[in-house]
């Protein structure tokens, strides 16, 4: 499985992937690593020997423009799955389309509370604490047209402390989605995971 990773962070997430698959936990290869900022995430992939692009959004007339690089850049390495791991800009119709339901997204909130528009990073947290949620946790989803708002893939939660700060609340949630993104890119990669329109099956029988 060729992989095409997209973030603009840090890129935890983007190094839990780095790491399962150069130890082939996961069947498959980061290709391309590109960040629409010069994140610190990009280090990550330069230290694994992996492509790693900066691409500034801001180079570009309109966001479609944007999304037609990034399809290219993909396209010109067979990518098959695209995850985004921290990547904070909305995809355009034209790369959904291109990449049909072969794009996955880890949210750090058991969709659907606490997704959607401006739901990112530690508001999501700060929102779950002024809630009173007794739960919390990660769900890596398949992408579609809306924000957050494709089919499901896996989902695992996480008890809410009432001493949890944002911080360590991120911290908890955090592990998780590296948890459910191996996971999850795994099963992909293993042909285990089947869409019915907005269902996803997964396989979990078999070896
Ligand atoms: C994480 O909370 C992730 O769920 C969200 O971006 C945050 C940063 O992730 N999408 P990372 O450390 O850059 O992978």
């Amino acid at each position: 499985l060729k992989i095409g990773v997209l973030i603009s962070g840090g890129g935890t997430n983007l190094q839990a992937l780095i790491d399962n698959t150069l130890n082939n936990t996961i069947d498959g290869k980061i290709e391309l690593i590109i960040s629409n900022k010069a994140s610190s995430g990009l280090k990550r992939g330069e230290l694994a020997g992996i492509e790693s692009l900066f691409i500034d959004s801001r180079g570009f007339r309109t966001d479609e423009e944007y999304n037609l690089r990034l399809v290219e850049e993909f396209k010109k390495r067979d990518i098959d799955l695209v995850v985004l791991a921290g990547y904070l800009k909305i995809l355009s119709k034209e790369f959904i389309k291109e990449y049909k339901n072969r794009i996955i997204n880890i949210h750090p909130s058991l969709i659907p509370l606490f997704c959607g528009d401006g739901y990112y990073g530690e508001r999501v947290h700060a929102a779950v604490l002024e809630s009173g949620e007794k739960y919390t946790g990660a769900t890596l989803h398949f992408v579609d047209e809306g924000v957050d708002t494709g089919p499901i893939i896996l989902q695992r939660k996480v008890e809410v402390e009432k001493d949890d700060t944002v911080k360590n609340l991120q911290q908890k949630v955090l592990k998780i989605e590296h948890e459910i993104i191996v996971e999850g890119v795994k099963l992909f990669s293993q042909g285990k995971i089947r869409l019915e329109g907005k269902k996803t099956i997964i396989n979990r029988g078999g070896a």
